[in-house]
Protein backbone atom coordinates (compact mmCIF):
# COMPACT_ATOMS: atom_id res chain seq x y z
CA UNK A 1 0.00 0.00 0.00
CA UNK A 2 0.98 3.58 -0.86
CA UNK A 3 1.44 6.04 1.81
CA UNK A 4 -2.45 6.97 0.97
CA UNK A 5 -4.95 4.45 2.04
CA UNK A 6 -7.86 3.85 -0.56
CA UNK A 7 -10.59 4.35 1.27
CA UNK A 8 -14.59 3.59 -0.11
CA UNK A 9 -17.62 5.91 0.73
CA UNK A 10 -20.76 4.63 0.02
CA UNK A 11 -24.30 5.56 1.31
CA UNK A 12 -26.87 2.67 1.87
CA UNK A 13 -29.26 5.12 0.06
CA UNK A 14 -29.86 6.18 -3.29
CA UNK A 15 -32.47 8.61 -2.93
CA UNK A 16 -32.68 11.82 -4.70
CA UNK A 17 -32.76 13.69 -1.30
CA UNK A 18 -30.45 11.30 0.53
CA UNK A 19 -29.41 12.83 4.24
CA UNK A 20 -27.04 9.69 3.91
CA UNK A 21 -25.57 10.76 0.48
CA UNK A 22 -25.56 14.13 1.70
CA UNK A 23 -22.80 12.92 4.77
CA UNK A 24 -20.83 10.52 2.62
CA UNK A 25 -20.29 13.43 0.34
CA UNK A 26 -18.96 15.81 3.60
CA UNK A 27 -17.52 11.84 4.90
CA UNK A 28 -15.35 11.88 1.37
CA UNK A 29 -14.25 15.67 1.69
CA UNK A 30 -12.86 15.22 5.20
CA UNK A 31 -11.26 12.15 4.35
CA UNK A 32 -9.34 13.21 1.31
CA UNK A 33 -8.69 16.66 3.34
CA UNK A 34 -7.41 14.16 6.14
CA UNK A 35 -4.47 12.61 3.67
CA UNK A 36 -6.95 9.62 2.08
CA UNK A 37 -7.37 8.61 -1.50
CA UNK A 38 -11.62 8.52 -0.99
CA UNK A 39 -13.41 7.31 -3.47
CA UNK A 40 -17.19 8.04 -3.13
CA UNK A 41 -19.57 5.27 -4.58
CA UNK A 42 -23.01 6.06 -5.60
CA UNK A 43 -24.90 2.79 -5.67
CA UNK A 44 -27.53 4.20 -8.22
CA UNK A 45 -24.71 3.90 -10.55
CA UNK A 46 -24.61 0.00 -9.83
CA UNK A 47 -28.23 -1.12 -10.17
CA UNK A 48 -28.56 -5.03 -8.92
CA UNK A 49 -31.69 -6.86 -9.05
CA UNK A 50 -32.95 -8.60 -5.34
CA UNK A 51 -30.71 -11.18 -4.75
CA UNK A 52 -32.16 -14.92 -5.52
CA UNK A 53 -30.25 -18.22 -5.59
CA UNK A 54 -32.01 -19.70 -9.17
CA UNK A 55 -30.87 -16.00 -10.53
CA UNK A 56 -27.39 -16.71 -9.27
CA UNK A 57 -27.65 -20.19 -10.59
CA UNK A 58 -29.14 -19.69 -13.89
CA UNK A 59 -27.19 -16.52 -14.99
CA UNK A 60 -23.82 -16.19 -12.30
CA UNK A 61 -23.23 -12.92 -10.64
CA UNK A 62 -24.77 -9.94 -12.75
CA UNK A 63 -22.20 -7.66 -14.20
CA UNK A 64 -22.84 -4.87 -11.72
CA UNK A 65 -22.17 -7.19 -8.74
CA UNK A 66 -18.49 -7.55 -10.28
CA UNK A 67 -17.53 -4.37 -10.92
CA UNK A 68 -18.87 -3.93 -7.19
CA UNK A 69 -16.25 -6.67 -6.10
CA UNK A 70 -13.98 -5.05 -8.32
CA UNK A 71 -14.35 -1.44 -7.00
CA UNK A 72 -14.42 -2.92 -3.23
CA UNK A 73 -11.76 -5.62 -3.84
CA UNK A 74 -9.36 -1.65 -4.69
CA UNK A 75 -9.91 -0.25 -1.54
CA UNK A 76 -7.98 -0.98 1.70
CA UNK A 77 -10.92 0.60 3.96
CA UNK A 78 -14.71 1.70 4.01
CA UNK A 79 -16.68 4.27 5.21
CA UNK A 80 -20.52 2.68 5.20
CA UNK A 81 -23.13 5.63 5.72
CA UNK A 82 -26.78 4.16 6.23
CA UNK A 83 -29.87 5.02 6.70
CA UNK A 84 -31.86 2.80 9.15
CA UNK A 85 -35.22 0.82 8.43
CA UNK A 86 -36.90 -0.21 11.69
CA UNK A 87 -34.26 -0.62 13.59
CA UNK A 88 -32.17 -2.25 10.92
CA UNK A 89 -30.63 -2.50 7.52
CA UNK A 90 -31.99 -1.06 4.62
CA UNK A 91 -32.94 -3.28 2.09
CA UNK A 92 -30.64 -2.09 -0.77
CA UNK A 93 -27.27 -1.66 1.79
CA UNK A 94 -28.37 -5.47 2.71
CA UNK A 95 -29.15 -6.66 -1.07
CA UNK A 96 -25.62 -4.75 -2.30
CA UNK A 97 -23.69 -6.92 0.07
CA UNK A 98 -25.44 -9.97 -0.68
CA UNK A 99 -24.52 -9.72 -3.74
CA UNK A 100 -20.88 -9.03 -3.12
CA UNK A 101 -20.47 -11.27 -0.99
CA UNK A 102 -21.07 -14.43 -3.12
CA UNK A 103 -17.93 -16.62 -3.88
CA UNK A 104 -16.20 -16.66 -7.59
CA UNK A 105 -15.00 -20.48 -8.56
CA UNK A 106 -11.32 -18.90 -8.05
CA UNK A 107 -12.17 -16.77 -4.95
CA UNK A 108 -14.24 -16.89 -1.48
CA UNK A 109 -16.70 -14.25 -0.97
CA UNK A 110 -14.63 -12.52 2.08
CA UNK A 111 -12.22 -11.37 0.10
CA UNK A 112 -13.87 -7.92 -1.18
CA UNK A 113 -13.93 -7.35 2.67
CA UNK A 114 -11.89 -9.77 4.89
CA UNK A 115 -8.78 -7.54 7.15
CA UNK A 116 -9.99 -4.17 6.25
CA UNK A 117 -11.41 -1.61 8.83
CA UNK A 118 -14.86 0.06 8.38
CA UNK A 119 -16.30 3.52 10.06
CA UNK A 120 -19.94 3.42 10.08
CA UNK A 121 -22.00 6.42 10.25
CA UNK A 122 -25.70 6.79 10.10
CA UNK A 123 -27.93 9.71 9.50
CA UNK A 124 -31.44 10.43 10.39
CA UNK A 125 -33.87 13.18 10.79
CA UNK A 126 -35.33 11.20 13.96
CA UNK A 127 -33.53 11.60 17.43
CA UNK A 128 -31.47 8.54 17.20
CA UNK A 129 -30.19 9.45 14.28
CA UNK A 130 -30.15 5.71 12.70
CA UNK A 131 -27.58 4.36 15.41
CA UNK A 132 -30.28 1.11 16.44
CA UNK A 133 -29.49 -0.27 12.37
CA UNK A 134 -25.74 0.26 12.84
CA UNK A 135 -25.65 -2.57 15.62
CA UNK A 136 -26.65 -4.68 12.91
CA UNK A 137 -24.12 -3.36 10.33
CA UNK A 138 -21.48 -3.78 12.21
CA UNK A 139 -22.63 -7.28 13.22
CA UNK A 140 -22.88 -8.47 9.26
CA UNK A 141 -19.24 -6.58 8.32
CA UNK A 142 -18.14 -8.60 11.89
CA UNK A 143 -19.20 -11.71 9.97
CA UNK A 144 -17.84 -10.85 6.36
CA UNK A 145 -14.48 -10.33 8.49
CA UNK A 146 -14.11 -6.71 8.61
CA UNK A 147 -12.54 -5.04 11.35
CA UNK A 148 -15.44 -2.49 12.40
CA UNK A 149 -13.88 0.23 14.22
CA UNK A 150 -15.66 0.38 17.68
CA UNK A 151 -16.08 4.43 17.28
CA UNK A 152 -19.00 5.49 14.91
CA UNK A 153 -21.28 8.68 14.11
CA UNK A 154 -25.25 9.12 14.00
CA UNK A 155 -26.51 12.21 12.94
CA UNK A 156 -29.90 13.47 14.40
CA UNK A 157 -32.33 15.58 12.85
CA UNK A 158 -30.39 15.16 9.33
CA UNK A 159 -33.04 16.79 7.48
CA UNK A 160 -32.00 20.24 8.63
CA UNK A 161 -28.30 19.66 9.62
CA UNK A 162 -27.13 20.65 5.98
CA UNK A 163 -26.90 24.33 4.28
CA UNK A 164 -27.96 24.91 0.95
CA UNK A 165 -24.39 23.75 0.08
CA UNK A 166 -24.18 20.97 1.40
CA UNK A 167 -22.09 21.11 3.98
CA UNK A 168 -22.94 20.61 7.99
CA UNK A 169 -24.12 23.40 9.86
CA UNK A 170 -22.66 22.37 13.66
CA UNK A 171 -18.94 22.10 13.21
CA UNK A 172 -18.97 19.54 16.23
CA UNK A 173 -20.53 16.89 13.61
CA UNK A 174 -17.55 17.39 11.45
CA UNK A 175 -15.28 17.44 14.57
CA UNK A 176 -16.71 13.84 15.58
CA UNK A 177 -16.77 12.94 11.53
CA UNK A 178 -12.76 14.11 11.44
CA UNK A 179 -12.11 12.12 14.73
CA UNK A 180 -13.85 8.99 12.78
CA UNK A 181 -11.86 9.14 9.70
CA UNK A 182 -9.02 9.61 11.43
CA UNK A 183 -8.87 6.27 13.71
CA UNK A 184 -9.98 4.90 10.28
CA UNK A 185 -6.56 5.68 9.02
CA UNK A 186 -4.60 4.79 11.81
CA UNK A 187 -6.06 1.50 11.54
CA UNK A 188 -5.54 0.91 8.22
CA UNK A 189 -1.78 2.70 8.77
CA UNK A 190 -1.43 -0.36 11.49
CA UNK A 191 -3.04 -3.21 9.41
CA UNK A 192 0.00 -2.36 6.42
CA UNK A 193 2.70 -2.16 8.68
C1 LIG B 1 -39.21 1.49 5.67
C2 LIG B 1 -38.65 2.63 6.47
C3 LIG B 1 -38.32 2.41 7.78
C4 LIG B 1 -37.75 3.44 8.55
N1 LIG B 1 -37.36 3.18 9.82
C5 LIG B 1 -36.68 4.12 10.51
C6 LIG B 1 -36.11 3.82 11.78
O1 LIG B 1 -36.21 2.73 12.30
N2 LIG B 1 -35.41 4.80 12.42
C7 LIG B 1 -35.23 6.04 11.86
O2 LIG B 1 -34.57 6.87 12.47
N3 LIG B 1 -35.76 6.35 10.66
C8 LIG B 1 -36.48 5.42 9.96
N4 LIG B 1 -36.97 5.70 8.73
C9 LIG B 1 -36.85 7.09 8.20
C10 LIG B 1 -35.50 7.28 7.53
O3 LIG B 1 -34.54 7.57 8.51
C11 LIG B 1 -35.62 8.46 6.55
O4 LIG B 1 -36.53 8.15 5.52
C12 LIG B 1 -34.27 8.83 5.98
O5 LIG B 1 -34.37 10.06 5.33
C13 LIG B 1 -33.76 7.75 5.03
O6 LIG B 1 -32.43 8.01 4.67
P1 LIG B 1 -32.02 8.78 3.32
O7 LIG B 1 -32.52 10.21 3.47
O8 LIG B 1 -30.55 8.71 3.30
O9 LIG B 1 -32.67 8.11 2.16
C14 LIG B 1 -37.55 4.71 7.96
C15 LIG B 1 -37.89 4.91 6.61
C16 LIG B 1 -38.42 3.88 5.89
C17 LIG B 1 -38.74 4.13 4.42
Amino acid sequence: MSGMPRILIFAGSTRRESVNRRLARVAAAQATAAGAQATLLELADYPLPLYNGDLEADSGLPANALKLKEIFIAHEAFVVVSPEYNSSIPPLLKNTIDWVSRPLPEQTGYVPFSGKPAALISASPGFLGGMRGLRHLREVLSELRMIVLPQQVSLPAADKAFDSEGQLTDPATSRRLDDLLGELLAMSGRLAL
